[in-house]
């Protein structure tokens, strides 16, 4: 019988799952939040991945569960491991990736790079952290957030207001996560795969572009990196890894400050944007790797199969809500392009697609991507 891998939360991710399950035989079950997801091909289940009972029945149905989201509550978790269920990465884990505070805390005790912090429960608090750090913060919410949504540069605390009245009504209470605004050059981020019997491998490091907190665009490997640097990232991609115990891909999001060094972004347990470009450019894509992690099989080879690869997010999409209308004009200019769309409806700044290009000459890669991409918007 084929090993059945259960995936909750039916996004991109998920769907870009399906394609490796389809080749390895491995069968693929989704349960989505609703219907005409973009990972809706592979769902036998709809339903709320906040509810016990929901995901404990879809969990019976396979070998081992994953995810294409941290947002499925510990309470749920607990449920599922104490039920029998393989959960892969596992609750212990998964809660340093839920929770931006829980994360900074024991990456602090693994002895890992980061930015100076501090969790503040009142406006006073971060008024404090903000003028011991030069007028200015980077205030977070340390659950719940994504594509910059729930980050905030500050300079003066009542700026956050709001978001401590919601925390005074969250009946966990907790604080916010203020940190010191970084100097950076540019963002990296590292991805790491790692199976329960221990086996890593870490991909090359990539330089990862945000335009208003959104991911836009990835270069791999990350240019002008010397082998110090690779070598630091990918020590900090392990050590996480084993530190947290992390089952499947990882990946870390880092900053490179301007006097060179690496620090500590954040954290996700499942394959990554950082890391769409290695369906076309390296031996082992993170969405069959993440398969193999979660199923405790042996590891491909993560090392990059071309030079340079370049890979190019599809925000928003035309107004006209057609991509497919666009593929005769991308696919005709640009034959190298590896042309990705997620089945979701186009809406400003959300992600529905994304187009790689590899080869030698990074200028003419990056070009093409760019390009390409460009024809799927207005
Ligand atoms: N401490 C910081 N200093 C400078 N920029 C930051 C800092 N924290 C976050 N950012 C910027 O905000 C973006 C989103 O922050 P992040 O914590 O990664 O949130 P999200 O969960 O939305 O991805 C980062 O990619 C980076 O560009
Ligand atoms: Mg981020």
């Amino acid at each position: 019988m084929a090993l059945r891998v259960g995936v909750v939360g039916g996004g991109q991710l998920a769907r870009m799952m399906i394609a490796p399950a389809v080749e390895l035989g491995v069968e693929l079950r989704v349960l989505a939040e609703e219907d005409a997801m973009a990972a809706s091909l592979a769902a036998v289940a709809v339903g709320d991945y906040r509810d016990a009972g929901t995901v404990l029945g879809f969990a019976r149905t396979v070998d081992v569960v994953t995810f294409d989201h941290e947002h499925v509550p510990q309470e749920v978790l607990a449920v599922l491991v104490e039920s029998g269920v393989a959960v892969r990465p596992g609750p212990s884990a998964l809660r340093f990736a839920q929770d931006k505070l829980l994360m900074r805390a024991r990456l602090a005790e693994l002895g890992m790079p980061q930015p100076d912090w501090a969790a503040v429960t009142d406006v006073g608090a971060l008024q404090a952290f903000i003028d011991a750090h030069g007028g200015r913060a980077v205030v977070k919410t340390p659950r719940g957030g994504y594509d910059g949504k729930g980050v905030r540069v500050v300079d003066a605390a009542v700026e956050a207001e709001d978001w401590f009245a919601a925390l005074a009504e969250d009946a966990r209470g907790g604080a916010l996560l203020a940190e010191e605004l970084v100097d950076f050059s540019r963002e990296l981020a590292q991805q790491v795969a790692r199976r329960p019997s221990g086996e890593v491998r870490a991909y090359d490091i990539v330089e990862t572009v945000q335009r208003g907190g959104v991911c836009a665009e990835v270069i791999a490997p990350a240019p002008h990196s010397s082998e110090r640097m690779r070598d630091v990232a990918a020590r900090i991609g392990v050590g996480i890894a084993e530190g947290l115990d992390v089952v499947g891909m990882l990946a870390v999001e880092l900053f490179e400050t301007t006097d060179q060094r690496l620090l500590v972004n954040e954290l996700a347990m499942r394959p990554h944007n950082s890391g769409h470009w290695t369906q076309d450019g390296a031996v082992t894509s993170q969405f069959e790797q993440h398969l193999r992690a979660v199923l405790d099989l042996p590891l491909g080879d993560a090392t990059g199969s071309t030079p340079w690869a370049v890979m190019v997010n599809i925000l928003g999409g035309p107004a006209d809500g057609g991509l497919d209308e666009r593929f005769d004009a991308a696919m005709a200019a640009h034959p190298r392009a590896k042309i990705h769309t997620y089945g979701k409806a186009p809406r400003p700044g959300r992600k529905v697609g994304h187009v790689t290009v590899t080869g030698d000459d990074l200028d003419d890669v990056a070009y093409q991507a760019r390009a390409a991409a460009s024809l799927f918007l207005d």
